[in-house]
């Protein structure tokens, strides 16, 4: 089983959006996957739900060792996709977490997954703190999602110091541009030079699109709505670049 997240210190810039086309793109390569969504917003519990979603589990339980992770984890409309939902609870996850105490409990709870899980996506509140932690220790990959701008590149210099401190081994951390818009100097000049401007970066780079707004009304992915779109072909090759290294 592999395990990758999204993840940024930052709010608001495209880490669902990757997880869900990218949790969609590899279940319809034939991947049983399952998608946590670890944020109490629950947008990726949204964006993958027809209906109003049906209310996640209490966290409590999993974290007590009384309930099993199986237990949490949902069907979605598509095959082979799977979702443990948001809850409310998530809240508290970290302080829980942190009382919990072996700092190794995500690891855990990942390992008691089905046998049939070949790859996990866990999308990520924006935060570096105790599940931050356990996220970078977990994954064999954190891809981060930066917008072309100083304070983005910030952001980043400060995920890979926290990655720093604890250990975590700098190429399981990548870093890739997006919501770029191109009429934009600065974003053009930063995505376009990614090979300076931020080294470890992947080669895809989402662009700045209304198509993955609309995401959010139609409630599906990218694939699904807009598969001609330039957007959803840089979901595509983001999803090519990520499979090609975790040899799935
Ligand atoms: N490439 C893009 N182009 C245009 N809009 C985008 C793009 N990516 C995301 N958005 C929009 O920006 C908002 C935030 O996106 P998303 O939820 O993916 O970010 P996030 O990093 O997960 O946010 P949060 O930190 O709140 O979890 C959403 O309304 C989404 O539709
Ligand atoms: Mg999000």
């Amino acid at each position: 089983m592999q395990i990758i997240a999204f993840h940024n210190v930052k709010g608001g810039v495209g880490k669902t959006s990757a997880a869900v086309n990218v949790a969609y793109l590899a279940s319809q390569a034939g991947i049983s996957t399952l998608l946590w969504d670890l944020d109490p917003q629950g947008a990726a519990t949204w964006f993958l739900s027809e209906d109003t979603p049906q209310p996640g589990r209490k966290l409590a339980p999993l974290i007590k060792g009384k309930s099993p992770v199986g237990d949490y984890v949902r069907s979605t409309p598509y095959p082979k996709l799977e979702l443990i939902p948001a809850h409310q609870s998530a809240r508290n996850f970290d302080i829980k977490l942190s009382q919990a105490g072996s700092g190794r409990e995500l690891k855990q709870w990942l390992k008691s997954l089905s046998e049939e899980t070949a790859l996990v996506i866990l999308d990520c509140p924006p935060s570096l703190s105790e599940l931050a932690e356990q996220v970078m220790e977990t994954a064999n990959a954190v891809y981060v999602p930066i917008i072309p701008t100083k304070l983005s590149l910030n952001s980043w210099e400060q995920i890979d110091g926290f990655a720093k401190d604890h250990k975590i081994k700098a190429k399981r951390l990548r870093p890739f541009f997006s919501m770029v818009d191109r009429r934009k100097t600065l974003h053009r000049e930063l995505a376009d030079n990614r090979a300076k401007t931020l080294p470890r970066a992947l080669n895809a780079v989402i662009p700045n699109a209304s198509a993955i707004e609309r995401m959010g009304e139609e409630r599906k992915p990218l694939e699904l709505m807009a598969r001609r779109s330039k957007a959803a072909q840089a979901y595509r090759e983001l999803w090519q670049e990520i499979r090609d290294k975790l040899k799935l």
